[in-house]
């Protein structure tokens, strides 16, 4: 059959059949690169009864796979004589319905189906007592159905973020721009994001002040960045929990979050303990120097929202035996296929959106080795180098039993140590459980690459500053070199 992709209009989407083993992701491949990626290709990948494994598996979670067919050849019968799927099947099923791919049934049924009817019929309470059932694959799509229905309900906060599944936002630029209403609104939800902070204000106040002298010393603490004032909250309950006494600074720059700040303090009698400064945390002169600076100004990439650039800035309003809370945060990156973020940012028709870093609730996508870290940043900064500019060359290697992979770009997250054994962060395997405030971010490649078995992916990033802007460059040199991204930040930024 000849079908012509070429033309620039919407069509159906065409499905192109795949039997799911090992070498049918490479013809895939051979053909979606003869097709230039066309949006409007998609999989049916008929499911086998052996199956390749797990990392050969996992790549097709990042192509645009719509159905999978299950032929009746793949079912088991357990003891009762129904059909049943292996614990590997089952997996796979989960997969495929958690990435909302069809699943059609084929075949001859294989079962004694009189037999499996008429148990079905009553455990369904069916009326069809007899065992004559509407279609002879029916015992199977009930099995499906049972899988299906036996899956874990996904958590609140995951079905309230369905929308924003692989959909490409611009990273917040809380420094450049003032944050909205609604914006600060969603971070204060997150309560374990407090609960963090508040745990490693805890620890920093009593290393600060033994507790002999509690009720004889007080802590200075500057929140700086304080938005609408969660974080001078959970400063003050630490003092509470603790036993310490506090005298806190709530600096921000954004002149709509002061107005909700004062309310705040207002409200809640703080006016005692809180003053509020309404400036920018690199330029104002503070009457005294403070033990404790807190801050939260950490982008999905850790440093992307220039929380180095404003740390130092406001180091100086640091006792020089003073403690930062975050201490250190790390970025760290992973080589992803995402088929669908590629051709949405595809979809531009310009090198600009290739060159931009998106922030994304990542779903259709496969991880294909684990993340590695990228720069580190640590506050205080007291070494000799105060330059934020940073290089970092990584190597990226596939695990053998995964086949060949194709990298649409590199998924990116943070961690940060807030204080001491006290973390936060998305890096997935270290990510801290229920916090939401963050989607990872994403930075695409102009054209995908191709990596074969046992060979290994050359990656290079660079931060780069000056006065007026902050920006990310990003290379592949192998197994085969991409242009530099975004150079001189020709593309994408960060205001200063
Ligand atoms: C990510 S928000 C966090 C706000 C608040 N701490 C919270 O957890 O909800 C960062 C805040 O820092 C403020 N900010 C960013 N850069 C600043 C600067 N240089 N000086 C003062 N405030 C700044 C922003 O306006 C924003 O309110």
């Amino acid at each position: 059959m000849m079908i012509d992709i070429t033309e620039d209009k919407p069509h159906f989407p065409y499905f192109f059949f795949f039997l799911l083993q090992d070498d049918s992701w490479e013809i895939w491949n051979s053909f979606r690169l003869l097709c230039e990626h066309h949006s409007q290709l998609s999989v049916a990948l008929d499911v086998l009864n052996s199956l390749p494994s797990a990392n050969s598996l996992g790549r097709w979670f990042g192509e645009s796979v719509r159905a999978a067919i299950i032929s009746t050849d793949c079912f088991l019968t357990n003891a009762r004589g129904y059909p049943c799927l292996s614990k590997r099947h089952q997996k796979l099923v989960s997969g495929f319905f958690n990435h909302s791919i069809q699943i059609v049934l084929s075949g001859e049924p294989v079962h004694s189906l009189p037999r499996i009817n008429s148990d079905l019929a009553a455990n369904n309470n069916d009326n069809n007592v007899d065992g004559v059932q509407k279609h002879p694959l029916r015992p199977y799509l009930d099995y499906v159905g049972y899988l299906y229905q036996r899956m874990d309900p996904l958590p609140e906060q995951e079905r309230f973020e369905l929308g924003y599944r692989d959909f490409l936002q611009s990273p917040l630029q809380p420094l450049m721009d003032n944050l909205e209403a609604q914006t600060y609104e969603t971070f204060e939800k997150d309560t374990m994001k407090y609960i963090q902070y508040q745990r490693a204000i805890c620890k920093a106040l009593q290393d600060r002040v033994p507790d002999d002298k509690a009720s004889s010393v007080t802590t200075v603490l500057m929140v700086v960045g304080a938005g609408r004032g969660p974080l001078v909250r959970a400063s003050l309950q630490a003092a509470e929990e603790t036993g310490r006494k506090l005298k806190v600074y709530a600096v921000e720059k954004n002149p709509n979050a002061v107005v909700t700040l004062h309310s705040l303090v207002k409200l809640e009698g703080w006016e005692n303990i809180v003053s509020i400064i309404s400036s920018d945390m690199r330029y104002w002169d503070a009457p005294e120097k403070a033990d404790i600076l807190v801050s939260e100004l950490l982008g999905s990439f850790g440093d992307n929202e220039l929380s180095p650039e404003c740390l130092d800035g406001a180091q100086r309003l640091l006792k020089d035996d003073g403690i930062s809370i975050p201490s250190s945060y790390t970025s760290f990156i992973q080589p992803v296929t995402a088929s669908k973020l590629y051709n949405d940012v595809k979809s531009h028709k310009d090198v600009a959106h290739f060159e931009t870093a998106y922030v994304v609730k990542l779903h259709n996508i496969a991880r294909l080795a684990p993340p590695q870290p990228v720069f580190t940043f640590i506050h205080p900064n007291r070494s000799t180098d105060k330059s934020n500019n940073r290089y970092t060359k990584l190597q990226f290697g596939v695990s053998s039993d995964t086949g060949s992979a194709m990298i649409h770009g590199f998924a990116g997250y943070f961690d940060a140590v807030l204080y001491k054994e006290v973390h936060l962060g998305i890096e997935p395997s270290t990510s801290t459980p229920n916090m939401f405030s963050w989607f990872p971010i994403f930075f695409p490649l102009r054209t995908p690459i191709s990596l074969h078995p046992g060979s290994s992916l050359e990656v290079h990033f660079w931060r780069c500053c000056r006065p007026s802007k902050v920006w990310y460059e990003w290379s592949v040199t192998s197994p085969s070199s991409s242009p530099i991204h975004n150079t001189n930040g020709r593309s994408y930024w960060v205001g200063l």
